[in-house]
């Protein structure tokens, strides 16, 4: 399997990509999960990670908290989307297994001193601010990373938290310029995909269908998760963003997209946080990122139910 470490804001959709790498053993090892402030304070993502880690019967899993806000700007969060805890929908109880006592940051940088070089998967779900601390902290570990698959960013699609900006990229665009000027091999899973990973009432149903506490959690979560897509866009559900990076580590397949560069705006007040994607290749910047650009929906969200029936 790969091993991975997870850097997240739960976040519904954040869950649901936790829950797809725990119930994926053959393909994903979870080396341990970061959290970090995003959809919600740090306090509230920590322990909504470790909430999914005992809905998936995985008290084991290690769980840090990173950090608390972005490198240079104030904390915007999106309970407008996620509800007031992050998690609404379900009632999962509070969390019983530990909070590591280890900070997220020096978790990431001793993790991939430790493995062999070129053997660990970063996969951010949330704002880029533990990634880029601990590619400023320790410079040594950006070569020793194997890639890194993130949720984030949007060409064609633009912006859900401004007219220009994805959410996460829009959190912390210092951080987001680090990593994408860092020379890791980065796959970009934009809103481009993930609007298109929609929660239909079919799909819905599928979910609720397995029987299980995940399934019925699972359709519980994107229930309350759609009303905001649903009224913004007029689309059919909600859209699975984070779940998509966990899906392309299993199955490469579903998604296809183009090699190109990508650069963050950290200047413009107006465009903060946009991802200028060179899709077309007008420009001679060397391209830095595979850029998704579509996705088999429906082998997704197969993939899915096959593997939320397994936890
Ligand atoms: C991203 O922002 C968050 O609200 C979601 O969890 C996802 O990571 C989508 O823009
Ligand atoms: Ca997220």
């Amino acid at each position: 399997p790969q091993k991975i470490i997870i850097d997240t804001d739960p976040g519904q959709d954040d869950a649901v990509a936790i829950l797809l790498a725990l119930a994926s053993p053959e393909e994903i090892e979870v080396l341990g999960i970061t959290a970090v402030a995003g959809n919600v304070p740090l306090s509230l993502t920590e322990s909504n990670a470790r909430r999914i880690c005992e809905l998936a019967g995985r008290p084991d899993v290690k769980v840090f908290a990173g950090c608390d806000r972005p490198m240079g700007r104030v904390l915007v969060t999106a309970e407008h989307v996620h509800g007031e805890t992050g998690l609404n929908g379900p009632v999962l109880p509070d969390p019983t297994m530990p909070l590591q006592d280890q900070h997220g940051v020096d978790f990431i940088i001793d993790t991939l001193r430790a493995e062999p070089a070129g053997t660990v998967t970063l996969c951010p779900l949330g704002p880029l601010t533990n990634i880029a601390t601990a590619f400023e902290r320790a410079p040594d570990i950006v070569e020793r990373v194997k890639q890194i698959v993130l949720m984030g960013g949007a060409y064609f699609e633009v912006g859900n938290i401004t007219p220009a900006a994805e959410f996460n990229i829009y959190v912390d665009p210092q951080a987001a310029d680090i990593v994408f000027k860092s020379g890791v091999s980065i796959v970009v899973m934009p809103l481009d995909v993930t609007h298109k990973a929609l929660v239909t009432t079919p799909r819905n149903d599928a979910f609720r269908a397995i029987g299980n506490r995940v399934g019925i959690a699972v359709a519980e979560m994107t229930d309350f998760f759609e009303r905001f897509d649903k009224e913004k866009y007029g689309s059919e559900g909600a859209p699975l963003h984070d779940p998509c990076v966990t899906a392309y580590l299993i199955n490469t397949d579903l998604f296809t997209g183009r090699h190109i560069n990508v650069t963050i705006e950290t200047e413009s007040e107006l465009t903060m946080g946009m991802t200028v994607a060179d899709w077309w290749g007008v420009t001679d910047r060397a391209p830095n990122a595979l850029f998704m650009g579509d996705i088999d929906a429906d082998g997704f969200f197969a993939l899915l139910h096959e593997r939320m029936a397994r936890l």
